[in-house]
């Protein structure tokens, strides 16, 4: 099994260009599903996720084509309505071919995809709101039996305002008879960007980025030709590796109003950001001053930036409290960060983290994606070598990272 080596204690500098998103990537495929015909999406990362939703389209019967970042995807004739279990068990967003296999085909047999390292995770609005729309829906033998002739517009209020959910919805609505609102929606630009996506088919939506999302239904789309947003976490992440290492790095090709709650909490620390149209430069400071963060839905902060963020808390000047309201168990990464000697302590949903003047590298095990960005930017600051183990986590959702932080400095390289 590969994993990751590097040598701590290197300041970063440079430029790293950010690649299209991986949460707006994989729902904008699977919009491909609701018009039949030639679909071209381009700036989609390379990513293992990004594979697994092509052939989860490729075993509806799709025709999938990809280079460069650019998939051809045909969807005229659709053989199949089923997410296998193998594939779904891989990835939880499989989940989102179901509204749109519904609406298209009328019928989705979907299979449940259970729990996973950060929490319980059911789907139970997705499925509430199919139903609120007319949908008969069973669940049988660990798949989601979704039936209905056309769906109805309806008025459906999410409990919690979930962002696969209302991208299931929402696409659902697309081909629904009437009107459809999602009250309490999810406001993340990646919901807002899969309604440009849809709205350039021919979809008629208002409001997405917004908690209520109104969708009218119409009797067809036509194929897309669109190209995904750039990647807000794994800008994140990217000015996270450079804070902790003291460096000075300019992040290209994002989208800095998608980042505004980390860039608080980054100039709260100490740090010098400049921003400008599609950029944005971190400039280091001696050591950050630790900050309090909660987790919290858009335009909170970020839950897939917890993790990376209290890795640079491990070596802030302070004590930072990190609080997780979106996910139940998403620390995961406090045990390995402590293996290099950090010091935190959970209590309850939120860590306690004395920040150190130094942490150490120490060989260390990658448990889900962001948890194994966190690592990766401890090791970065850790005086001497860590080995991550596990790196087809960091597959999962970051295109080329040895090769970026590479390109800024880093010593890292993959090994096995
Ligand atoms: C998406 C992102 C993931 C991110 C998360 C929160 C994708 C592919 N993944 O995941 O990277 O961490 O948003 O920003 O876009 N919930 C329910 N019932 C449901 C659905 C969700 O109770 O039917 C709960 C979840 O358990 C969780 C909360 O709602 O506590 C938010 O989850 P949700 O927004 O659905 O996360 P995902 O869409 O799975």
């Amino acid at each position: 099994m590969q994993s990751i080596v590097i040598e701590g204690g290197k300041r970063l500098s440079g430029d790293v260009k950010i690649s299209g998103a991986k949460n707006s990537a994989l729902p904008i495929l699977c919009a491909s599903l609701l018009a039949p015909g030639e679909h071209v999406v381009s700036n989609v990362p390379e990513l293992q996720d990004v594979i697994t939703m092509g052939r989860l389209l490729e075993n509806l019967g799709a025709g999938v084509q990809s280079s460069d970042g650019v998939f051809h995807i045909d969807t005229e004739n659709l053989a199949k309505d089923e997410a296998p279990y193998e594939l779904v068990k891989t990835m939880r967003a499989s989940v989102l071919v179901l509204g749109p296999l519904v609406a298209r085909l009328g019928s989705a047999r979907v299979s449940l995809p259970g729990g996973c390292a950060i929490g319980a995770r059911p789907i139970n609005l997705h499925l509430a709101g199919l139903r609120d729309m007319g949908a008969e829906v069973e669940i049988e033998h660990g798949y989601v039996v979704a039936k209905a002739k056309r769906l109805k517009g309806a008025r459906i209020y999410l409990d919690t305002p979930t962002v696969t959910g209302t991208e299931n919805l929402m696409m659902a609505a697309t081909l629904a008879e009437g009107r459809t609102v999602l009250e309490n929606a999810a406001c993340e630009p990646e919901v807002t960007d899969l309604a440009a996506c849809l709205s350039s088919m021919g979809a008629k939506i208002t409001g997405a980025g917004t908690d209520t999302v109104r969708i009218e239904g119409v009797s067809e789309l036509r194929p897309m030709k669109y190209s995904v947003m750039p990647d807000r976490i794994e800008t994140g992440t990217y000015l996270a590796a450079g804070a902790i290492t003291g460096g000075d790095v300019r992040i290209t090709g994002c989208e800095p109003a998608h980042s505004a709650a980390l860039l608080t909490k980054l100039r709260e620390c100490g740090f010098e950001i400049e921003k400008g149209p599609g950029w944005i430069r971190l400039k280091g400071c001696d050591r950050p001053r630790a900050v309090d963060i909660k987790t919290l839905p858009y335009p909170g902060f970020p839950t897939d930036m917890q993790a990376q963020f209290m890795a640079l808390m491990c070596v802030a000047d302070g004590l930072s409290v990190i609080t997780e309201t979106v996910f139940e168990n998403r620390f995961m990464h406090i045990a390995e960060l402590k293996r290099m000697g950090a010091d935190i302590k959970v209590q309850g949903n939120a860590a306690v983290v004395q920040g150190a003047e130094n942490i150490f590298g120490a060989p260390v095990m990658a448990t889900d994606l962001r948890a194994s960005a966190s690592l990766v930017i401890a090791a970065l600051a850790a005086k001497g070598s860590s080995e991550i183990s596990r790196v087809y986590h960091l597959d999962r959702g970051y295109e080329r990272m040895e090769e970026k932080l590479r390109g800024i400095g880093a010593r890292i390289k993959r090994v096995g």
